[in-house]
């Protein structure tokens, strides 16, 4: 088995193209013999952007809308790059992003690819991931906001900033909000650094919507808004299946049919978070089969046993004794 061809945009590879002239265009500097690249594959493979895209595909469980446009903004990004290969003005396009949703839908999972995507095709440096929320961007006292965010905005430089619960920042309710001061920071670098820099604000879909209403200059900086469906109660049922699987579990027989009965009564209760609360429910399993086998102290436990949820571990659950 080779090691894998794995460049980073932007380095020097001593593959073979025409010199590259300076790029003055930073924001997709592309490695010298990336200029040569004529091809949607030659750059996908080059980046190994269409490796990211594909377990992207893979790994995550529904969510087909947010897949294709993930796919058409890839599809953008590397066209802008044979675009600039041949020398067509460009301007550093705008990427900054809204991921709308419930909790649990996903968006922090994506985002995280999302960086990743954007590194392996030169628009960020590094493609690392900075999540903050309001408290980590607002100082509680005058003159405190400013450097807080600017410091943030410091540690994300060459990577995405995740600004959770985006609507927190603005309080009009406040007559002197210090959260407007984090906003026109923000509103600046979005504008002026966008070329290493992909703000990504992310939070419930009605308050950011009435968020971005009464934020025109916010909104008018975001060029993609994707919205995170909830998952059905059979995508929840596989995203279970993959979790166990990645945990090395796997549900006994009869466990799976009980879990999908667990997921019926849960979707009903207040509080249901998605993926998250499978996850939750998940580890709650696995702590009642421990204590469950932890209880048959002269056992000899198999590999079997030890990675078996049985029906008891679910059906211990409030949601079947809660009326
Ligand atoms: N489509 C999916 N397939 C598999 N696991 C998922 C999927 N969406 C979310 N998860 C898992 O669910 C949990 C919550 O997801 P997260 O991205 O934090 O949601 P959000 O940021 O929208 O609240 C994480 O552990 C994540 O790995
Ligand atoms: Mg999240």
């Amino acid at each position: 088995m080779g090691a894998p061809l794995y460049t980073i945009p932007g380095s020097a590879t001593p593959a073979a193209g025409p010199p590259a002239a300076p790029d003055v265009n930073a924001a997709a500097a592309s490695a010298p013999d990336a200029s040569g690249m004529r091809t949607v594959n030659q750059v996908l493979a080059h980046s190994q952007a269409g490796a990211v895209i594909d377990e992207l595909e893979h790994d995550l469980i529904g969510l087909a809308p947010i897949k294709a446009r993930i796919r058409d903004i890839a599809a953008l990004l590397v066209i802008d790059k044979l675009r600039m290969n041949l020398g067509l003005q460009a301007q550093a396009p705008s990427l900054h992003m809204s991921f709308t949703g419930n909790p649990g839908t996903g968006k922090t999972t994506v985002a995280l690819r999302m960086a990743e995507i954007l590194h392996r095709l030169g628009y960020v440096r590094q493609g690392h991931m900075v999540a903050v929320t309001r408290d980590d961007l607002v100082g509680q006292y005058i003159g405190h906001t400013a450097p807080k965010t600017r410091e943030v905005v410091k540690k994300a430089m060459g990577g995405v900033l995740f600004i959770d619960e985006a609507y927190y920042l603005y309080r009009p309710e406040n007559e002197r909000d210090y959260g407007q001061e984090a906003i026109e920071i923000l509103l600046q670098v979005m504008e002026n650094q966008r070329d290493d820099l992909v703000v990504i604000l992310a939070g419930y879909k009605n308050r950011m919507d009435t968020f971005f209403q009464s934020n025109p200059g916010l909104s008018s900086r975001i060029a993609h808004h994707l919205d995170f469906p909830d998952y059905s109660r059979e995508e929840l049922g596989e995203i279970a299946d993959r979790m166990l699987a990645t945990m090395n579990y796997r549900f006994g027989n009869g466990s799976r049919e009980v879990f999908d009965d667990y997921l019926a009564r849960r979707l009903k209760l207040p509080h249901f978070a998605n993926a998250r609360s499978v996850r939750n429910a998940l580890d709650r399993m696995r702590l009642r089969q421990a204590s469950r086998l932890f209880a048959d102290r002269y056992r000899e436990l198999t590999e079997i046993d030890l990675t078996t949820i049985e029906p008891p571990d679910i059906l211990a659950s409030r949601v079947f004794t809660d009326a």
